[in-house]
């Protein structure tokens, strides 16, 4: 049979990762963990909860009592905070805002890769975010960083905004990609950057599809190696 890998997918806001992550994982049958997801998680709770986001102890302190899930759906998978579907209210722009504050303070950064790595221990995984392939699983036989314009990246938002309802103008969005990818570049802790052997695609003028079967045959490839 063949060899089970772990696949890690890296790089900066609307780049692509999880369309393309999701794809890959269901071509090939693996686990799908995102991560980015539970940071998100972690900033509403945190956001409803009134503490302040870079207090790293106070967010240590209430990890210790916050359930992450995720459960399959059709055709999403869902997210579940303590037990409560938090699939869409993750994805408000007021935690896209405030995200990259919690993802910096170390506390939170430990705690969630300790839980990243025991979703990976299942098997096949496939896995994106910022410190996959440098920090979370730096043994992952398949790293790839994801990357693509400003100006594509913010045109891919503005139309994934679109179709929820939301009208937030091309500027404001080049603009908060552009600081949410500074500060997660720039952070002291597993900032985002290209870990050394990790495959670098520019999906800037790539479909969806020619993405996922470039990967695909990265993968494919790899697991010969192993057969
Ligand atoms: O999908 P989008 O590009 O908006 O971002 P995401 O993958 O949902 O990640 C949201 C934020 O979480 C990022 O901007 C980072 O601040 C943080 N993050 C991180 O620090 N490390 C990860 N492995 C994943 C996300
Ligand atoms: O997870 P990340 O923030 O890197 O990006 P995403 O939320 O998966 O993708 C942002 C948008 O870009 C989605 O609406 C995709 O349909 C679109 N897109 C893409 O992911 N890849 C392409 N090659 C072209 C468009």
């Amino acid at each position: 049979s063949k060899k089970e890998l772990q696949v890690a997918i890296d790089g900066p806001a609307s780049a692509g990762k999880s369309t393309v992550a999701k794809k890959i994982a269901h071509r090939f049958q693996y686990v799908y963990c995102d991560t980015g997801a539970m940071y998100r998680t972690v900033t509403l709770k945190a956001m409803q909860e009134h503490v302040p986001l870079d207090d790293a102890a106070a967010l240590a302190e209430m990890l210790k009592t916050t359930q992450i899930e995720f459960k399959p759906g059709n055709p999403e998978q869902l997210v579940f905070l303590d037990g409560q579907e938090v699939t869409m209210a993750i994805r408000q722009p007021d935690v896209t805002n405030n995200v990259s504050t919690v993802a910096a303070q170390g506390t939170v950064r430990k705690d969630l890769t300790e839980r990243q790595r025991k979703i990976a221990d299942a098997g096949g995984i496939v896995m994106d975010g910022r410190d996959i392939g440098t920090s979370v699983l730096p043994k992952a036989e398949v790293k790839i960083f994801l990357v693509a314009s400003v100006e594509e990246r913010a045109q891919r938002r503005f139309k994934d905004n679109a179709e929820k309802g939301i009208h937030t103008p091309m500027d404001v969005l080049r603009d908060e990609i552009q600081t949410r990818d500074h500060k997660d570049s720039t952070r002291a802790i597993s900032p985002l950057t290209q870990a050394a052997d990790a495959i670098r695609l520019d999906t800037t003028s790539l479909s969806i599809d020619e993405v996922v079967d470039k990967i695909s045959d990265i993968i494919s490839k790899k697991q010969k190696e192993f057969a």
